[in-house]
């Protein structure tokens, strides 16, 4: 049984309904290793409000610890996955996107033209990522070590943090 179970919705129109098309999971399974995580629910869906609030919402009452998303953070009239996850937070965290872009901006400015959003709903870490396997890389690799201790925290350790 893996460490941290983690939930993995990617979001593009024309890959939706075909995961063998889809080139971001293999990259964030490699990336998980490094914390003994698991990709235990997954799905391509389509550019769509209501069903990717949906689709979070039935996530953040699955038993997973933490759901990713990948696309739809840009400003293309399709690109809503920031709006649609920002309406089912209970609160938002903007340190976490905002440590992404410090890094990602060392990698490319294109960084500053991502919308995306963190927070909790029902104790799980929801991360929105961009789409490109190459942002993704750059993006979990960089936060990835700290999930572990977010998630313990949402699960309510109390032990003295310790930097
Ligand atoms: N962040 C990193 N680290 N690396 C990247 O290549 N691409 C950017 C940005 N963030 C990128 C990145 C680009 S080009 C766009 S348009 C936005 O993410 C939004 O991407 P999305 O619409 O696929 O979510």
């Amino acid at each position: 049984m893996s460490g941290y179970r983690f939930g993995l919705i990617v979001m593009s129109d024309s890959r939706a309904g075909k995961p063998e098309e889809d080139k971001v999971k293999p990259v964030v399974d490699e990336i998980l290793k490094e914390i003994d995580g698991e990709v235990v629910l997954y799905e391509v869906i389509p550019d769509d409000k209501e069903l990717i609030k949906n689709k979070l919402l039935e996530y953040a009452e699955s038993d997973v610890d933490v759901i990713l998303t990948s696309g739809g953070t840009g400003f293309y009239p399709r690109d809503v996955t920031p709006d649609a996850t920002k309406e089912i937070l209970d609160y938002e965290i903007p340190s976490i996107p905002q440590a992404i872009l410090y890094f990602s901006l060392t990698k490319t400015k294109r960084a500053m033209l991502s919308r995306m959003v963190a927070g909790v709903r029902n104790s799980r870490l929801i991360i929105n990522l961009p789409g490109s396997p190459k942002a993704v890389d750059e993006c979990l690799s960089y936060i990835v070590e700290v999930l572990p201790h977010a998630v313990d925290k949402l699960k309510g350790d109390s032990s003295p943090c310790g930097g």
